[in-house]
């Protein structure tokens, strides 16, 4: 049962005991965390799920009740859920915790959850199968590397479309990896294996776990949340790639 005592600072302190030391310890994590995820997010104004899907959505044509999406990094299934209120039937998710597929579950909305840690596992999933490839939240250091993007295009139909939300935490292991990140996506366009349809920057990704006290809160109203943004790419038609 949710412990409803818990309080905005306790979440991010909470937030800030994971140390990000490598994906296998994040997902364990997240198994202790999953029950609380969703209240707990919600507490700490977490947007990118909505953020992700609004914006897959004002670019998206089609017919949304048949198309077949790939939830990456699904966690309790909060992009399934927001993308159901829009017409979306069709739900695979993968997620590295079991903990938070348990949640994922009880949505009843995916067809299938796969257990998988990326970057140690490859992602499991047909090649060309999906209409939407969905990841929200999950590329960051200690979570999946960088190598997963191309993953998430190979699933993708020639002309589906790829989501990726990221969040700009501080620190230079994040810099390493946005930089890393910048120049895999912008090869991928180079290779011609994906074009850009948009990039939609936020500065209010979420609130920032490192500004703890409501008096840090009232001094530092700049850095209150963390920066992020959503990119939404198209997979190439010619199907010799
Ligand atoms: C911040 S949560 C985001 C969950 C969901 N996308 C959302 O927006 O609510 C990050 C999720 O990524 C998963 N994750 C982190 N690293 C992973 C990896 N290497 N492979 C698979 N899942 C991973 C975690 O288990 C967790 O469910």
């Amino acid at each position: 049962m949710a412990d409803c005592s818990r309080t905005v600072d306790d979440i991010k302190r909470s937030i800030r005991s994971c140390d990000y030391a490598n994906s296998k310890e994040t997902t364990k994590f997240y198994d202790r965390w999953a029950q609380t995820y969703e209240q707990d997010m919600m507490m700490i104004n977490y947007r990118p799920a909505h953020l992700a899907v609004d914006f897959l959505n004002a670019n998206f044509c089609g017919r949304r009740e048949e198309v077949q999406v790939l939830d990456v990094g699904c966690g309790t299934g909060m992009v399934a859920k927001l993308m159901f209120e829009l017409g979306f039937r069709h739900f695979v998710g993968v997620d590295g915790s079991k903990g938070m597929l348990d949640q994922a579950v009880k949505t009843s909305l995916y067809q299938d959850l796969r257990l998988a840690l990326l970057g140690t596992q490859r992602l499991p999933a047909e090649t060309g199968m999906f209409d939407v490839v969905i990841l929200v939240s999950v590329l960051c250091p200690g979570y999946a590397p960088v190598s997963v993007v191309r993953e998430l295009c190979h699933a993708t139909k020639p002309g589906g479309f790829i989501c990726i939300a990221k969040g700009l935490y501080p620190g230079a292991r994040e810099e390493r990896y946005k930089k890393d990140l910048d120049r895999e996506l912008q090869l991928m366009e180079d290779e011609g294996l994906w074009s850009l349809v948009g990039n939609n920057p936020t500065d209010r990704y979420m609130e920032n776990s490192y500004l703890t006290t409501e008096a840090d809160r009232k001094d530092e109203q700049e850095e209150r949340y963390i920066s992020g943004n959503v990119y939404l790419y198209k997979k190439s038609i010619d199907l010799n790639r």
